[in-house]
């Protein structure tokens, strides 16, 4: 699949630098909800789930995290080591999180507040679902897929 890296605007000077995020200004959709993770073990896989309707934007704001994610067209990898940038993750992409170092900061920006029915689970099911959105009347004249 392809990934969707985005760029942030630093304001920096001789104090040190600084990044603002805004909704619908410097990340593409209205902020709801902010979470991050931290003091995860290297050796740890996180994620491994999708989202039916959620849009999340991802920011190594300290150290670095790789993030596979597959639309259900096959995986790719980025790492994420830059506090100026992030990653675009939409509905329907599984991730999975992993290679943290061991001062890495995870801050995640998303759409809406946190919801378990949101979650897909099960990678087989997500397959399920992917496939079906993308071809609706294919799924419709085969239900056994
Ligand atoms: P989990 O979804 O397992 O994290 P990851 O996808 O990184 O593996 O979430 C860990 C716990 O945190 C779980 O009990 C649910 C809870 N949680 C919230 O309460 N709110 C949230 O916004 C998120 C993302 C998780």
């Amino acid at each position: 699949m392809d990934i969707t890296r985005i760029p942030f605007q630093i304001h920096g000077d001789s104090r040190g630098m600084l990044v603002a995020l805004e909704g619908m200004r410097d990340v593409p959709f209205d902020i709801r909800r902010v979470y991050y993770i931290f003091a995860t073990q290297d050796s740890v896989r996180r994620g491994q789930h999708a989202h039916r309707t959620l849009t999340q934007m991802a920011v190594a704001v300290r150290g670095s995290v790789t993030f596979l994610l597959d639309d259900g067209t096959g995986p790719a990898e980025v790492t994420l080591d830059d506090p100026a940038s992030g990653v675009l993750i939409g509905p329907m992409v599984w991730r999975e999180l992993h290679h943290f170092s061991d001062d890495c900061v995870v801050m995640v920006l998303a759409d809406q507040v946190y919801d378990p029915t949101d979650y897909i689970a099960d990678y087989d099911q997500f397959l399920r679902e992917a496939s079906a959105a993308v071809f609706p009347e294919v799924a419709t004249a085969w239900p056994g897929r």
